[in-house]
């Protein structure tokens, strides 16, 4: 387990702070268990995003006068916010996109329409989220590279002994990897495959999207070249996410989307590109959800990501413990001390859906599905589980109350 580094967090009092556990759900206390899908937003947000749309809000790097200057300066200084927060050399560096899929298409499309070609390999995980898969999929099928997986072993983590073998097959151009995975946990060792895939000269490419929320985030330290990340999973507003790129690929690539903003001299003849990041963010930006992310940002920072991180581990040992007492129920994914909280499993005989069905009833939520994850349920040999997921606001008492939901659900169904 990790090495606590800040306080322990009070998981009772945080709670107070997301005005959404202040209802019931079907007159029981909501227990929230699909903070992996969407987090929920603390007041300190949705205050920072109501402030600035009252006191702060035009469109920015355009007007001369003081409310896009204050706009624009709101805008860069959550920019800036997220440069520290993945320890970034540049803010520069940081492009907001929509969400973590539109920054992982971006770097698929800019970087591998141009530098992909036959001979070359794109390989991927088998524990990759569809966002991460199904673009450098496509890209792969385009550009006529060849596309690989890195396979699981028993533990539903990744057989690193395997890298080499798929190298034979030609020449590694793209890794692309999640830090954590959406569907069974697994924190992934991005360090080594890193170093792997520039031996091979290839770049490495990650997939933050569930590590961001819940674990300290160092660009430096990964040895990564791209990262991106969503604001709603980690308790910021939908709509906005960042891509981090390293400066001298984002300078060498291709735009992405074409239009305003991203131009430095649009001529009848010829239209030449604007600096990064300017360069990657075409059109009106989402400007007041870019400033809620940075307050998002803030919001986790001043609680320390290290305790978040220990809170999810306390829960994901917890939930493990609890589901072992179940006779007929799979459990799927490494031991807690290699997973976030994320837990995913299947009772004998029940399908997810109905489990899910049943513990909403309970004021339970979780997620039944493939979780975008296909190519793992295809491996893991089913079609869907149940997935629950735990965040800095999860309390035991609401694993307690999914192990009864569970009991119920035999009942109801056995
Ligand atoms: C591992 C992983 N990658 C990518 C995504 C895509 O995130 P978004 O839908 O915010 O683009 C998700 C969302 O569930 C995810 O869990």
């Amino acid at each position: 387990m990790a090495l606590r580094t800040s306080p322990k967090l009070d998981a009772s009092k945080l709670r107070a702070d997301f005005p959404i556990f202040e209802q019931q759900i079907h007159s029981k206390p909501l227990a929230y268990l699909d903070s992996a899908a969407t987090a929920q937003k603390p007041r300190q947000v949705l205050e920072a995003l109501r402030t600035f749309y009252e006191t702060s809000y035009a469109n920015v790097h355009r007007g001369v006068y003081e409310l896009s200057e204050r706009a624009t300066a709101g805008y860069e200084g959550a920019r800036q916010k997220l440069a520290v927060f993945v320890n970034a050399p540049s803010e520069r560096e940081v492009i907001f996109t929509r969400n973590a899929t539109e920054g992982l298409n971006l770097v698929a499309y800019a970087w591998g329409l141009v530098n992909l070609g036959p001979g070359d390999l794109v390989v991927v995980t088998e524990l990759e989220h569809h966002s991460n898969f199904v673009p450098w999929q496509y890209i792969a099928k385009r550009t006529g590279a060849g596309f690989r997986m890195i396979p699981l072993d028993e533990q539903g983590e990744l057989d690193l002994g395997e890298l080499d073998v798929v190298a034979r097959d030609g020449n590694v151009k793209v890794l692309a990897c999640n830090l954590v995975s959406n569907s069974l946990g697994t924190i992934n060792p991005v360090e080594r495959i890193s170093a792997w895939a520039h031996e091979q000269g290839a770049i490495m490419v990650v997939d933050a999207a569930q590590a961001a929320p819940h674990k300290a985030i160092d660009v430096q330290a990964l040895g990564c070249d791209f990262l991106a990340f969503s604001s709603h999973k980690m308790c910021g507003p939908t709509s906005v996410g960042v891509l981090w790129g390293r400066r001298e690929l984002l300078e060498a690539m291709e735009p992405f989307n074409l239009g305003g903003h991203m131009i430095r001299a649009v001529r009848f003849e010829e239209t030449t590109w604007g600096e990064v990041p300017a360069k990657f963010e075409a059109g009106t930006q989402p400007i007041a959800e870019a400033v809620g992310f940075g307050a998002a940002a803030d919001y986790l920072s001043a609680i320390g990501l290290d305790a978040v991180e220990q809170h999810e581990h306390e829960l994901a040992a917890y939930a493990l413990d609890r589901l072992a007492e179940l006779a007929g129920v799979t459990v799927y994914g490494p031991p807690a001390d290699r997973r976030a909280g994320i837990v995913s499993f299947n009772v004998e005989g029940i399908h997810p859906h109905d489990v899910a069905q049943v513990l909403d009833l309970e004021g339970v939520a979780i997620r039944a599905g493939h979780h975008c994850c296909q190519p793992l349920m295809q491996k893991l040999g089913v079609a869907a589980t149940n997935r629950a997921s735990f965040y800095l606001y999860t309390l035991p008492d609401e694993i307690d109350r999914l192990i009864a939901g569970l009991h119920k659900a035999r009942k109801v169904f056995g």
